[in-house]
């Protein structure tokens, strides 16, 4: 056994996580929605959503007759939407392929949509105890520091080393606890801020530490200027109703519901009209909001709109719901931030 493995086996006996709701179990469909929620996201957040999700969708089968709206709703505020249309997805393709049976192969796991080599690795490791190597950002930090990579560790040949590095370390036996163990010490000891080298099993062989480089490795990320995109929203109250649009699936928060979006405010009355019929309404409040995504700013300029109409008649992918209902839909979180301040 390598120098990390051997030492973080023993680590994590003692100072690892032990108690997170997907390690109490080795069902491969409870190990998969936990990796998929933890993709970009920290443990502290995905908890609840996990245990609501597997509350509610307790099998691959339940999962794959769900509808996505359903889906959506659980997956509300934890972002990253893809993830939620690709799980359900993936169910209904295990459903049908698989007999509802989640595979065993990792070739196999690594075709599904959502799926990478990390999550691959990490679900054939958890649940069926096999021996494959995992590489996300914590686990990414741990080797650029210990081996002392100067690099970004996003450019694709420093990447392609940082594999050979795992596949190298993969320990002979409890691969489970090894990997586990990886991403604990990433997240906790091996911080990206001021790590806790004094309690770090690898530290008498870390070139980070020994070098005191700590503070320049990882590399940070090329900085890039974030682009700003601009968007015009359009709260429209009927009473105590508000509208809302099923989003095109090419667009950003594809398959959620959201506000209506137009292209100009300039053309609100025309809008309006040709789409509900009205010419007079209330304009109530106006304003920004915004939503950060890995590649850009959108800021989106709202109009608050009210009026009131009897019978109008159901239009086509747009729904009514009640102001008090927004909460318990599927919808995106900066979206729904803004119509819980109404
Ligand atoms: N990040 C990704 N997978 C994880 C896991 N199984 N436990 C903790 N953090 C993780």
């Amino acid at each position: 056994m390598s120098f990390i493995s051997k030492q973080l086996i023993l680590w994590h006996k003692l100072y690892g996580r032990h108690k997170l709701p997907w390690q109490q179990t080795n069902n491969p469909y409870a190990i998969w929605i936990s990796e998929i929620m933890l993709q970009q996201t920290q443990v502290s957040t995905v908890i609840d959503y996990y245990k609501k999700f597997m509350q509610r969708f307790p099998s691959i089968e339940s999962l794959a007759n769900a509808e996505i709206d359903d889906v959506n709703e659980l997956w509300s505020g934890l972002g990253y939407y893809s993830r939620a249309r690709n799980i359900h997805t993936t169910a209904k393709i295990i459903l049908q392929e698989y007999n509802g049976i989640f595979p065993q192969k990792f070739e196999k796991i690594l075709e599904f949509p959502g799926i990478g080599r990390t999550t691959a690795g990490a679900i054939c490791s958890f649940a069926y105890g096999k021996n494959y190597p995992i590489l996300d950002g914590n686990v990414k930090r741990v080797f650029t520091r210990f081996y002392g990579i100067k690099e970004w560790s996003g450019k694709s040949k420093v990447e392609k080393e940082l594999w050979e590095i795992a596949d190298m370390n993969l320990p002979t036996l409890d691969i489970e606890i090894y990997n586990q163990a990886l991403m604990d010490l990433g997240a906790s000891v091996c911080s990206r801020g001021i790590p806790q080298c004094s309690k770090c099993p690898l530290s008498e062989s870390c070139k980070s530490f020994l070098n005191d480089w700590t503070k320049i490795i990882p590399a940070p990320k090329p900085k890039r200027l974030i682009p700003v995109k601009e968007g015009n929203i359009i709260i429209i109250q009927n009473d105590d109703s508000i509208l809302l649009v099923k989003r095109n699936l090419k667009q950003i928060w594809g398959g959620l519901w959201s506000l209506p979006e137009i292209e100009s405010h300039d053309d609100l009355n025309v809008w309006l009209f040709n789409l509900l019929g009205i010419t007079k309404y209330k304009l109530i409040d106006s304003g920004r909001c915004h939503a950060n995504f890995s590649h850009y700013k959108y800021v989106m300029h709202y109009k608050h709109i009210l009026f009131n109409k009897l019978n109008l008649k159901p239009i086509e992918n747009y729904i009514w719901i009640n102001r008090s209902n927004v909460g318990k839909i599927g919808l995106p979180a900066p979206i729904k931030k803004l119509l819980s301040t109404l």
